[in-house]
């Protein structure tokens, strides 16, 4: 393999014990499947393992995608919006085939993909092009790769997202590593794809073009391929999904191109093309420019909403206590305070302030009983569902934190109680918060960790006497 290409990080390479056996597709097919992939990959069923899958899916992706001529009008679509780019990050990159039409252009182009055999296959044609010069292919996971931050003014995302285990990751990276003004151009099956239709449609074009003969057994491979991975699809996202994505929770701007606009058909419609622009670049934006308040009673929907999107889309929490479907409010937003921060009506954080009431108490009173401190004459009030978008600066979370302790004194609460879960542990004993009585915790049946954290407010800890 060529030296630019790093070797995977394993245990093989580091030469301390064998390869861990790939039995992950020979768990998920049946014998009779098994048997056919075999004898398309000249194998017996005991050695078909997903790297071999690969390896001729990436010749045959080629020999009958590759020059399929709507994949290729993708392509030059692509090209054409990244037409007056100088740096493209190609995340998913395959066999390189949009990474080659861009750097024929003359655009660096750094291309990113976890497997290996399509990246062999892509230095192999940057080396027949005589592109060297020009590309750079790194082997990457991008569901936690990193990628240098304000790098790039176009990056590619094509046929990826859907593969991915955290697609927001790879998408708040992509947002991180342009410049302002940079475009990300994002494309992926359509959630009502039939892989029928494309394989029917790759058939069609073969025969059209006399070349079925020779191309028969590329076709039934990268039709097996395109069925397995339909089957373990796990994102799937419609044009008017991405876009929401894309907008309000990641920071793109204004939307360049969509399949949407007339006569735009992409992929022989199974599949949907976006291009947005990073016209902000909150990470840089000055404190002074965010706007932290209540929010309106009207806006609390869409607070609900971005609530769920961050906890469940992007975290996976599935607290059993959601009421309605894509929000997160529960029986307590009713007598919370709710605050918001925002850059021209962007919602970009926020945190809610439940006020203690006779009747539903408080979320901590589930985990321990307050009443102690009420008797006391506390007058709590609980903070929580503390959120701030990973593409937004950090000081952003303590700026709404500090709003808080404010508006909680205003408010005449005496303490405020939360309980906390120990991976928040660190940040808080940092920043100086008591964490003093350790919890167990029972979150939909599996019990955690925890720690009640008592906030006096009158006497608080020093950093936040700062908001003072
Ligand atoms: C269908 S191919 C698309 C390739 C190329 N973008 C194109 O349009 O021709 C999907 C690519 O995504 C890559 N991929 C899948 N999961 C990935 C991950 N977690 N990180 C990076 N690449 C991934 C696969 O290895 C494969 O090369």
């Amino acid at each position: 393999m060529d030296s630019r290409i790093p070797d995977p990080i394993s245990s093989a390479s580091e030469g301390q014990s064998p390869p861990v056996p790939d039995d992950s597709l020979r768990n998920r097919l049946g014998q009779d499947d098994l048997a056919r992939l075999g004898a398309l990959l000249d194998l017996p069923a005991d050695q078909v393992t997903f790297s071999a899958l690969f390896t001729r899916y990436a010749e045959s992706y080629d020999a009958v995608v590759g020059t399929n001529s709507q994949y290729r009008r993708l392509q030059q679509e692509v090209a054409d919006i990244l037409q007056g780019c100088s740096a493209v990050a190609d995340i998913g990159c395959g066999t390189g085939n949009q990474t080659i039409l861009l750097a024929k252009k003359g655009i660096h182009v750094d291309g990113y993909d976890s497997n290996e055999e399509m990246l062999k296959k892509a230095e192999l044609k940057v080396q027949q092009e005589g592109l060297e010069h020009l590309v750079d292919l790194h082997l990457a996971d991008a569901s936690c790769f990193t990628l240098p931050p304000n790098r790039y003014d176009g990056a590619a995302m094509l046929n990826v997202l859907y593969a991915l285990d955290d697609p927001y990751h790879a998408l708040d990276q992509a947002y991180r590593a342009l410049k302002k003004d940079g475009i990300l151009v994002v494309s992926g099956p359509k959630p009502d794809q039939d892989v029928r239709i494309l394989t029917s449609g790759l058939l069609a074009e073969l025969l059209q073009t006399g070349r079925l003969q020779d191309r028969q057994q590329d076709l039934q491979i990268v039709s097996m391929v395109n069925q397995l991975l339909d089957a373990n699809i796990k994102n799937h996202f419609s044009t008017e999904r991405m876009k929401r994505i894309l907008l309000e929770y990641v920071g793109f701007s204004d939307v360049l191109a969509a399949d949407t606009l007339p006569g735009k058909e992409v992929y022989m419609k199974q599949a949907f093309l976006l291009a947005v622009k990073k016209g902000i670049v909150y990470a840089g934006l000055p404190m002074d420019d965010l706007v932290i308040r209540q929010a309106l009673p009207e806006e609390l929907p869409s607070l609900y909403r971005f609530r769920y999107h961050y906890l469940n889309e992007r975290k996976g929490h599935t607290p059993p206590f959601y009421r309605h479907p894509l929000t997160d409010a529960d029986a307590f937003d009713e007598h919370a305070y709710h605050l918001i921060a925002s850059h021209h009506g962007k919602l970009l954080g926020t945190m809610r302030l439940v006020e203690d009431s006779p009747r539903d108490k408080l979320p901590a009173d589930a985990f321990y009983p307050l009443d102690h401190y009420r008797q006391q004459g506390a007058r709590i009030i609980e903070p929580g569902r503390w959120i701030r978008m990973p593409y937004v600066r950090a000081g952003v979370g303590l700026k709404l934190l500090f709003e808080a302790f404010r508006f909680s004194r205003a408010k005449g609460a005496t303490h405020w109680v939360q309980i906390l879960e120990a991976d928040e542990y660190d940040l808080y004993k940092k920043i100086g918060v008591p964490m003093d009585t350790p919890l167990t915790v029972s979150v939909n049946g599996i019990e955690r960790q925890a720690y009640l954290e008592i906030v006096d407010l009158e006497n608080p800890p020093r950093f936040l006497r700062r908001a003072l």
